[in-house]
């Protein structure tokens, strides 16, 4: 397979595990970067996702460069963790902003070729936290879970045009965003998760690419928990 892949904060952490897994396969793939120096062996293309002119040029130069994005992978988020009497206007909507927003202008703008080739493959990085709530995070929470009812809208109107829209709800998984956690939180989560540990991001990279894959054609509007049991399936 040859095709063009765009995965958003593709520079690290998840979005890097997805990046390199759809390269493996062989699609020419695109990641964003903020700042400072991008991996070696992608297309990289400087783009917040909160500043939509800088979405539009990403894609400008994605387009130009290994062709319209075919595939679509939103990844890219943010937390700005707080109980809520301490949560500030700016906590709240930076996270709204760069999770569901960013992800909304980033889908709509793929979303215009996608429909002139009818066909195309859209994954949304929710979270288990979308799901089941977590103390401290209601503005993350409140993105993640934002994901799913405007995946599945999406998927109800894209889908007679051969376009899937699915979500991926990880759970804890190894990065950046979660070394952050004190070693008290990160022990906590751990006794919670049946599986007993936190997951890695090539786990959560491989359910990605087979959503995006021929097997997963007639899969649209799911939403896949891979998240060690944390969950149990929601
Ligand atoms: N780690 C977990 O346990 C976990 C669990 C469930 C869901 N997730 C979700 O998985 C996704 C990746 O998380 P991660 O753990 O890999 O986090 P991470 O290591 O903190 O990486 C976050 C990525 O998002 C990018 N990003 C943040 N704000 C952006 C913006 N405004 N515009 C463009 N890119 C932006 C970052 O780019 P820069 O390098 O420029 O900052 C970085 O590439 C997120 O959506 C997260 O919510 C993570």
């Amino acid at each position: 397979m040859s095709r063009s892949v765009l995965v958003t904060g593709g520079n690290r952490g998840i979005g890097l595990a997805i990046a390199r897994a759809f390269a493996e396969a062989g699609d020419k793939v695109a990641i964003t970067y903020r700042s400072g120096e991008p991996p070696a062996g992608f297309l990289a293309v400087k783009c917040d996702v909160t500043e939509p002119e800088q979405v539009e040029q990403a894609y400008k130069e994605i387009e130009e460069k290994q062709g319209a994005v075919e595939v679509l992978i939103a990844n890219a988020g943010v937390t700005r963790d707080q109980l809520l009497m301490r949560m500030s206007e700016e906590d709240f909507s930076t996270v709204l902003d760069t999770n569901l927003t960013g992800t909304f202008r980033v889908v709509k703008r793929a979303n215009r070729a996608m429909l002139r080739a009818r066909k195309g493959r859209i994954v949304l990085i929710s979270s288990v936290v979308g799901l089941l709530g977590s103390a401290g995070q209601a503005n993350y929470a409140a993105s993640k879970a934002g994901l799913v009812g405007f995946a599945r809208s999406l998927a109800r109107e894209l889908g007679s045009r051969n376009i899937t829209v699915n979500v991926v709800a990880p759970g804890f998984v190894d990065t950046d965003m979660t070394r952050a956690l004190s070693d008290e939180q990160r022990e906590g989560i751990v006794k919670q998760v049946p599986l007993g540990r936190y997951g890695q991001a090539e786990e959560i990279a491989a359910s990605v690419r087979f959503l995006a894959s021929d097997e997963a054609a007639y899969i649209t509007g799911a939403v896949i928990p891979i998240d060690g049991g944390l969950g149990m399936g929601h």
